[in-house]
């Protein structure tokens, strides 16, 4: 990163550090992150990263598009399953605009003291709009949850109203950007909101083998990852890499450098093992 763009994060961060809040359980309601991943570490599909290069794009060149009456893109929904990249593709957006990332989680911000949580978020959105931010909003289906349970608090209707017309009136020069991976529960009221839907979906055979590509570049490989295509399909992006760091990790407890069949077939049997244990436990 340019010097000067390193030093204009780190004023921007350390005000939006000042804004982290926690609940009264002590949990934090926005969590301020250092961005530290970068374009070569996510693997898209086509239209995610078509989307994605346009909006960045827009950021970048918006004073042509408002000279046209226009405004960038700026407020994205990322739907898809757990362990797909939403979280990371935030950050790797952060990366590349040079912008502070805050992570909001709606899960705990809507149950917790309801009092301050609407002046919590307007301060969150008013930061955002004088400071250019990516504004990553967790676990966003907590929202349609409570648009929709009538048994719900009114008050707790009355912030995420209250959200919803700060999504809607922002204006600022960040982004926004709300993640679910329960897209069926978002009504079409909330999707109305969004500028663009980005899907984010299980890799397929090309993506898994440019993942292990990318999470084996520190590491000498000796095996041929084509004939692991069959066992890993189905399985998400972050249990991938997850075989893969627990094999490269055995192999450097082991004192070896190269990656053996072995080494790599006992991870993937643990991995298969823990996602058995977890759907068991999930039926
Ligand atoms: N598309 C991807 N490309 C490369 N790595 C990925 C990708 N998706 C996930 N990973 C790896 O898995 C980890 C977890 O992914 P991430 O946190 O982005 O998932 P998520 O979609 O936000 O999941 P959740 O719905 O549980 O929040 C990432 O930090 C990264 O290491
Ligand atoms: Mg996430």
């Amino acid at each position: 990163m340019p010097k000067s763009a390193a030093s204009r994060v780190s004023k921007q961060s350390s005000k939006l550090a000042a804004l982290t809040r926690k609940n009264s359980n002590g949990a934090d309601l926005f969590r301020y992150i250092e961005p530290t991943h970068s374009a070569s570490d996510i693997v898209l599909d086509a239209d995610a990263y078509r989307i994605l290069a346009e909006v960045a794009e827009e950021f970048k060149r918006g004073d042509d598009l408002r000279r046209f009456g226009l405004k960038p893109r700026s407020k994205l929904l990322f739907c898809g399953p757990p362990g797909c990249g939403k979280t990371l593709c935030a950050e790797v957006l952060a990366t590349e605009l040079h912008l502070p990332l805050v992570v909001a989680r709606l899960d705990s911000i809507i149950t917790t003291y309801l009092g301050e949580t609407a002046s919590n978020l307007r301060q969150l959105f008013e930061a955002a709009a004088t400071t250019p931010t990516i504004l990553f909003l967790d676990e966003f289906d907590a929202l349609g949850r409570t648009r929709t349970d009538a048994s719900e608090h009114s008050e707790i209707r009355r912030v995420v109203n209250s959200l919803l017309m700060l999504i809607e009136e922002f204006e600022g020069r960040g982004i926004v950007i709300a993640a679910t991976n329960l897209e069926r529960s978002i009504d079409t009221a909330i999707w109305r909101r969004f500028d663009e839907v980005v899907f984010f979906k299980s890799p397929t055979g090309r993506q898994i083998l440019r993942l292990l590509q990318i999470k084996t570049r520190n590491f000498e490989v000796g095996i041929d990852f084509e004939k692991y295509l069959s066992d890993l399909e189905g399985m998400s992006f972050a249990e991938i890499e997850r075989v893969c760091m627990s094999a490269i990790r055995r192999e450097i407890m082991k004192r070896k450098s190269t990656l053996s069949d072995d080494t790599f077939s006992a991870s993937l049997r643990d991995e298969k093992r823990r996602i058995l244990i977890r759907d068991n436990i999930q039926r």
